[in-house]
């Protein structure tokens, strides 16, 4: 909140992640597109979300499926025309939804024409645009290992030097301590935002900053990937930089920063003083355990390590992780899932298809495709039931997820108490508290396994309970407790069946 008491939109609001390859086909090459995207919208309006988030959908030769960008100021054929970017970012302006685009500053494709022109040689002008250097005892320069395996170094035979890539060696790093690359990266900003974009996912932003000693790892570290360890005090400098050209835009244009680094204390350190990222990802929930020690670690530790002012986000899923419904393995922890994410302080991003309790597809070895092992989250989406299930081909680049007929989005919209529902449910009832968007979070003593925590903003009181264990739990609770939304059929507002939650009004 600004000392006004001005609340920026990206603070109210729910984010949904549109990985673009596997949302709608349109052209019928069994790959999602820009206008499968404009043609589903109207589905992101019934649901109730405020924002999307579009994985990218630039020239890419897809080495690492549009994470390796060949021309950022372009859109890649498999997903249109810039022509249809700009009717996307319209055709949402239209209906209330803000649009972030994937901005990846950290590396490019290997057949971008910075690296081409860069590798041609070593008095090319582009030459430190990346990062080449010499070898050590005829081997690379350091022991770093790359993202998907192997070592972040790969060696030119033309020019006699090695290039860092921290992902695939499809993936060569931008050298950001050069002045021209930073100019580069600032225009591609420039060129989205002039379109209209709200703001920007930036894809491993903690990456970016690098010691041009390169010094070795630590040997007690052992294989680890780098991309889990980067980080240069250098990186804060140059987020500070493009947060005062997102800023000078008007219309409060925002940026949600990927930094994949396990501990919080270090997440944390990304918003800087208000002056780097607006928000980072926070991905302790993809990784916890299904108990209530575990959320209540997490709820606690985010109100506690994030600086004053640090606006906390919230995702159960995305493109890169198992689904949430796949991890838990189970219907009803899934759908109380859905509460704690839609309930807690900060803006949650919802992956496409978990709102239809999708799980990962079963992707044999002959499907797949993704160097990381990513496949089975990837599937793609079910509008409807029947062999196509609304796309223009039964067979897209993935296989379907289980139970595509239940599990489409027609079917799940006729059935009332669908997963769909529910979250439709749970993005209403957020909407219209200012204490489920705005409040501060107060944890609750609650007997046995359930979680319980409070959300206030003046007259208006929200409890969430969520029981992670196997028995009902009868609360007892005060009768003034009026049901608002319950992830199950539960009908009584303190009486919780097993891996049930519900969301609370209290009496004004
Ligand atoms: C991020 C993306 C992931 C991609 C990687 C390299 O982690 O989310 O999909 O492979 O960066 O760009």
């Amino acid at each position: 909140m600004t000392d006004d008491g001005h609340v920026p939109w990206w603070r109210d609001a729910v984010v949904y992640q549109i990985y673009p390859r596997s949302f709608l086909d349109t052209d019928g090459d069994g790959v999602g597109d820009l206008r499968g995207i404009e043609r589903r919208l109207d589905h992101l309006v019934w649901l109730g979300v405020d924002a999307v988030w579009i994985s990218p959908f630039y020239r890419s030769p897809m080495a690492d499926f549009g994470y390796d960008v060949s021309d950022y100021c372009d859109v890649d054929p498999s997903f249109g025309t810039l022509g249809d970017a700009d009717r996307v970012i319209a055709a949402a302006h239209q209906r209330g939804i803000r649009v972030l685009v994937d901005w990846v500053p950290n590396h490019t494709s290997d057949q971008h024409p910075w690296f081409r022109e860069s590798r041609a040689s070593r008095s090319s002008p582009k030459r430190d645009w990346y990062h080449w250097r010499d070898g050590r005892d005829g081997g690379p320069p350091n022991n770093w290992r790359a993202a998907f395996g192997g070592r972040a170094w790969t060696f030119d035979d033309a020019s006699d030097q090695w290039y860092l890539h921290l992902f695939l060696p499809q993936q060569p790093d931008l050298n950001w301590s050069n002045p021209e690359v930073v100019a580069a990266m600032h225009d591609v900003l420039r060129f989205w935002l002039d379109r209209g974009v709200d703001g920007f996912r930036i894809d491993v932003v903690h990456c970016i900053g690098k010691d041009p000693a390169f010094p070795d790892q630590p040997a007690e570290l052992g294989e680890v990937d780098r991309v889990g360890i980067q980080n240069e005090a250098v990186t804060h400098e140059l987020i500070r930089g493009f947060r005062r050209l997102v800023d000078a835009y008007p219309g409060e244009r925002t940026t949600v920063g990927e930094v994949n680094l396990g501990d919080l204390h270090s997440i944390a350190s990304f918003y800087g003083h208000g002056d780097e990222l607006h928000m980072v990802f926070n991905f302790l929930p993809l990784h916890a355990p299904w108990t209530k020690a575990a959320w209540c670690d997490i709820v606690e530790r985010v109100e506690q390590e994030l600086p004053p002012g640090a606006w906390p986000t919230w995702a159960l899923s995305n493109h890169d992780v198992r689904r949430i419904r796949t991890r838990l393995g189970d219907e009803d922890a899934a759908r109380a899932a859905a509460v704690l994410l839609l309930t807690q302080r900060g803006t949650p991003f919802v992956y496409q298809g978990d709102e239809l309790g999708l799980e990962d597809a079963a992707v044999s070895d002959e499907h797949r495709v993704d160097p990381g092992g990513r496949d089975g989250c990837r599937a793609p989406l079910p509008w409807k039931p029947g062999a196509r299930h609304g796309w223009p081909t039964a067979n897209p680049w993935l296989p379907w997820p289980p139970d595509a007929d239940a599990r489409s989005a027609a079917s799940e919209r006729q059935e009332g108490g669908s997963m769909m529902h529910l979250y439709r449910d749970l993005l209403a009832v957020r909407r219209a508290s200012p204490a489920l968007r705005r409040g501060a979070l107060q944890l609750r003593d609650a007997p046995d396994d359930v979680l319980a925590y409070e959300r206030v903003w003046g007259d208006d009181r929200r409890l969430v309970l969520v029981n992670f264990g196997e028995r009902a739990v009868d609360l007892g609770l005060d009768p003034s407790w009026r049901l608002d939304v319950a992830s199950g059929p539960q009908r009584v507002a303190g009486v919780l069946p097993a891996h049930g939650a519900a969301v609370l009004r209290g009496a004004t």
